[in-house]
């Protein structure tokens, strides 16, 4: 039988392979280990070998199951433990030294109090396991614009999923030399294996999780949960929470937006950026197909969750995608909604709690009209059409390369990040917020963005389809307070020479049966269009109390059934609806208190008296 892990494998400085020539790293991957005293200890070198042998290894183990090689090759599927299935924003937490700097927008405790939770939790939490180090790179290795952070984790799922959505591995040590800096990221699934215990195929904590971030060390520790943003550090931890932290610091911006690239059939090929809360729509827009009915225009993708943007020396925006893959939301994916998307989710995919075919295919709900006649589910059930249970969960998410998407853009992995023409905030809203507006100034875009609300999704454990205000899309995510969030805004905008336009929008509005009152999707190029031709100065708007807004004919609406009628109750302003808004608007800033930027409390002053 094997040794129990003791001190005979306390790791020490000689497992570091001789290539690691970082001796902070080195003393650190140790300091970690002494802590948490794993069996081995892996560095990744981010290989297609290594890649396919984890892989192997959880196929063994139960974690992973391949699915159909002609259907689906090289693809997996994941099935999470019931209780770990997203992110937890109750269990997230953000440990600055001064409780205020945090915000209202966190959970907040004491770093030294935090500090002495996660030694005790850590303390042998990796026994029995490997653990394994995972040197990754936010963004195309060596741009100017990218970051490096290493994650420490016991989960070869994590090992395996980072390499898809980062650049992981010895090219990242090159880059990272003998003394560059890296965020430190430490990931465990909380469950310690004692000698000969047999693993489960999710392991993961059932008491306890804790996301947790040292805005000071800029350091992430993650507690008990294996599932994406609690667990693939990378991404909502470092390219948001403390990437928005270090952007403060260093005058540029950290946000939980797509980029996409449009060209339109005659003109200037222009670069979007584009705010939604989770499940609200990126990735859907991020990979539009425009329709037939406009033809020559066409839209690529830069990225699809996370935009790090930094000002250039000419004044503009510059933006990239720190991630390199994709980690998006199944149910309501199909050749209808995002054909694009599926496209790229045909080979090389780890699918995390759908449901599989008899055949060792894939299915979610929405994929095809008709279910298929047998499944599994998520859990592994049996699974019928009248079963009454959903067959993928609701938060079901593949992992995928980014160059497979597509529609890709050529510039996706341009180090100099791409120019950055217009933002676009948009929340989940089934009445008051038109489908589009313009605000007339940057002050007011930000307001915009500051005041925006969406109703809650599956993305996040907790109450459903509540609408609160989620500012820019990053109330889960902004790592310090939103005061001081919009005071950054106002002030990078301040400094461009020609900053972006600024638009609202909301493809979610409902009639009064409960229907969708635009068909979104492919038709939001139509939106889009709008947009572009009023960067360059041609499409038509008018004044309302909340911006510029299109009238029926300033939209190209050729080959689309939809009446002046529709479109006015798309676009209609309630007044009564209204008043309560600039209410919530108020209940907002007031709970930022001081920090409240002037700015944003005299655009405030303006809107009340544009609407009394
Ligand atoms: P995260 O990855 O969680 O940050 O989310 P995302 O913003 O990338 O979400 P995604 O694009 O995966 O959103 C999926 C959800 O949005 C599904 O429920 C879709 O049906 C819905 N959705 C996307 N685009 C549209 C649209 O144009 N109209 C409507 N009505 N729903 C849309
Ligand atoms: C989101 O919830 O906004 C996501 C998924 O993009 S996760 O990475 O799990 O946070
Ligand atoms: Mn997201």
């Amino acid at each position: 039988m094997k040794q129990a892990s003791t001190a005979v494998r306390l790791p020490d400085v000689q497992q570091a392979p001789g290539y690691v020539r970082h001796e902070k790293l080195k003393a650190w991957v140790n300091e970690i280990a002494a802590l948490t005293k794993p069996d081995n200890i892996y560095w990744c070198d981010g290989s297609q070998q290594e890649y396919d042998r984890l892989c192997n290894e959880m196929l063994k183990t139960g974690t992973l199951i391949r699915l159909n090689a002609e259907k689906r090759p090289e693809s997996f599927l994941a099935r999470s433990d019931p209780d770990d299935v997203a992110r937890m924003e109750d269990r997230t937490f953000v440990c600055s030294k001064n409780k205020d700097d945090a915000g209202p927008n966190n959970n907040w405790i004491d770093p030294v109090e935090m500090k002495a939770t996660m030694n005790r939790l850590f303390d042998g939490c990796m026994r029995g396991r490997t653990m394994y180090v995972i040197p990754f790179s936010m963004g195309p290795l060596g741009s100017h614009i990218s970051h490096i952070g290493v994650e420490l984790t016991d989960s070869p799922y994590v090992a395996v999923s980072m390499r898809v959505m980062t650049r992981i591995g010895t090219p990242v040590l090159d880059v990272l030399g003998n003394d560059g800096f890296f965020v430190p990221c430490v990931h465990s699934v909380g469950m310690p294996l004692s000698p000969g215990q047999k693993d489960v195929v999710w392991p993961s904590n059932k008491a306890e999780k804790w996301i947790v971030h040292f805005p000071e060390d800029k350091s992430i520790w993650s507690f008990g949960s294996g599932y994406g943003g609690n667990a693939l550090l990378g991404k909502k931890c470092f390219a948001l929470r403390i990437a928005s932290i270090m952007a403060r610091e260093q005058g540029w911006l950290a946000e939980h937006m797509l980029i996409l690239g449009i060209q339109p059939p005659n003109g200037e090929k222009r670069y979007i950026a584009a705010a939604f809360p989770s499940a609200c729509g990126k990735t859907n827009l991020a990979m539009l197909i425009p329709p037939n009915a406009l033809p020559g225009w066409k839209v690529t993708t830069i990225g699809e969750d996370i935009a790090w943007i930094k000002p250039g020396k000419d004044g503009r925006l510059y933006a990239i995608n720190p991630e390199a893959g994709a980690f998006g939301v199944e149910p309501g994916t199909s050749a209808k909604t995002n054909p694009n998307c599926l496209e790229a989710l045909n080979r090389n995919v780890i699918y995390t709690n759908v449901a599989m075919t008899p055949d060792g295919d894939v299915w979610w709900e929405g994929l095809t009209k008709t279910p298929p006649a047998k499944l599994i589910d998520w859990q592994g059930k049996e699974w019928t059409p009248d079963c009454g249970r959903k067959a993928a969960h609701p938060n079901a998410r593949f992992t995928v390369p980014a160059e497979q998407i597509p529609c890709i853009d050529n510039d996706w992995e341009n180090p100099a990040g791409v120019p950055i023409s217009a933002f676009l905030f948009g929340g989940r809203r089934s009445t008051t917020v038109p489908l589009v507006t313009e605000a007339k100034d940057w002050v007011s875009g930000v307001y915009q963005a500051a005041t925006m609300a969406s109703e809650t999704t599956a993305a996040s454990t907790g109450a459903q389809g509540v609408v609160r205000r989620d500012p820019f899309a990053m109330l889960p995510f902004c790592g310090y307070h939103f005061g001081d969030y919009f005071k950054h805004w106002l002030e990078v905008g301040a400094k461009l020479k020609n900053p972006p336009r600024v638009f609202g929008v909301n493809w979610f509005r409902l009639n009064q049966k409960g229907e969708f009152l635009w068909p979104g999707y492919g038709e939001n190029m139509r939106v889009l269009k709008w947009i572009v031709e009023r960067c360059e100065g041609k499409a038509g708007a008018e004044e309302t109390p909340v911006g510029h807004a299109p009238r029926f004919e300033d939209i190209d609406f050729t080959g689309m059934d939809i009446s002046r009628e529709q479109f006015n109750e798309l676009m209609s302003l309630d007044e009564g609806l209204w008043k309560k808004e600039l209410q919530d608007h108020d209940t907002l800033f007031q709970s930022l208190g001081t920090r409240l930027p002037e700015a944003l409390r005299d655009e405030r002053k303006r809107r009340g008296a544009s609407f009394a």
